[in-house]
């Protein structure tokens, strides 16, 4: 089968499509016949190694001839002898950081790991962006408590995490402010945000509101920034960990010795949270936004994008 292989920690060039052998499940697991993937920034991060943590799971000294993608949709072509939750010609769409496999033809996976049925409105295109961006939205949404009528601000609510976490903040009734660039205020309106901010236009921190919540999906912000946008006892969450990786140590501080809190949750995905999002997708509440489409064969030219830091929603990646 063809799969996309990371040859070498570094530049995406390293990245070819090449061949290698189809896998076989074992009696616990699924055959899955892959129709798309996607291109993010956590297969970006293993990928380029720019986390040397990463390389425990991908290769210590170069990459281990596997395939990344996190995200995949596709249908269930073999299911081994013991499995009796799925049958072959379901279609479904799931997420896997620890195994990855998705920029691939084929993958296998335990028939208990963290994949669901695609709702029939969505086509496997649409619903391999699902899972990523809206998970991690997820887990920082829960982690802070959002209640009906909060207010919260969204910076970097153009990309894969900021746009899920938008809608899903819509859902759970919060009041949102989105910052993004000119070019998306309109889409992140489209999204459901209640105020929007063009940073290119108008700085953020001297609007006069305070918060609930800031979420910077993006981390491109400091808590130090933001701290007088927040009410007593409001939460600020960064996706990344910080100049000099201070979110992690703000996060133990001030948790102990004030009353604005900053918190770095780890992040996790279940099934139960995969059945979560894709109900939500299903009856209209969130669909992730796509901007651009490439042919698996174009999967450097993916990377290089995404590489960016510019892609607005998620990049998909044509398997079939
Ligand atoms: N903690 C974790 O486990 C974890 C996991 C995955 C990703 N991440 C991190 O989370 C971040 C977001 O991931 P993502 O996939 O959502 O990113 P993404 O889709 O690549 O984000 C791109 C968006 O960021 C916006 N942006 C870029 N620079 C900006 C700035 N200075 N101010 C405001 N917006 C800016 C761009 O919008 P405009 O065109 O409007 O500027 C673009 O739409 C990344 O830094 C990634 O490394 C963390």
């Amino acid at each position: 089968m063809k799969a996309a292989i990371n040859t070498k920690y570094g530049s995406p060039d390293a990245v070819k499509v090449m061949e290698i052998a189809k896998p076989v499940p074992n009696r616990n697991e699924v055959l899955i016949k892959i129709h798309a993937s996607t291109v993010n920034r956590t297969d970006c991060g293993f990928r380029s190694a720019e986390y040397i943590i990463t390389r425990f799971w991908t290769g210590l000294v170069r990459p281990r001839k596997k395939p990344l993608g996190c995200e995949f949709a596709g249908e269930i072509e073999a299911i081994g002898e013991n499995v009796t939750s799925w049958k072959i010609g379901d279609r479904i769409v799931g997420f896997n950081d620890k195994q990855f496999g998705g920029h691939a033809e084929y993958m296998t996976l335990n028939e208990n790991e963290t994949f669901a049925q695609i709702p029939d409105n969505f086509s496997y295109h649409e619903a391999a962006p699902l899972l990523e961006g809206a998970h991690y939205a997820l887990c920082d949404i829960r982690a802070a408590k959002v209640k009906n009528g909060q207010n919260v601000l969204v910076y970097g609510a153009s990309g894969a995490i900021g746009s899920a976490a938008v809608q899903l903040l819509k859902y759970f009734c919060a009041c949102v402010t989105a910052v993004c660039n000119s070019k998306n205020v309109e889409l992140v309106k489209t999204l459901g945000a209640d105020h929007v901010i063009d940073y290119t236009t108008e700085d953020f921190t001297k609007t006069g509101q305070l918060f609930d919540f800031i979420f910077d999906a993006v981390g491109k912000s400091s808590y130090g920034q933001c701290k007088p946008l927040l009410k007593k006892g409001g939460i600020y969450i960064s996706t990344e960990l910080g100049k000099n990786a201070e979110n992690v140590f703000l996060a133990l501080f001030t948790s102990v010795f004030y009353s604005k809190k900053v918190l770095f949750p780890v992040p996790s995905i279940s099934r139960k949270d995969v059945e979560f999002l894709i109900d939500l997708a299903e009856n209209g509440h969130y669909k992730p936004v796509i901007d651009r489409m490439y042919d698996f064969e174009q999967i450097v030219e993916a990377y290089r994008y995404v590489e960016t830091g510019q892609k607005t929603g998620n990049v998909v990646i044509k398997i079939d």
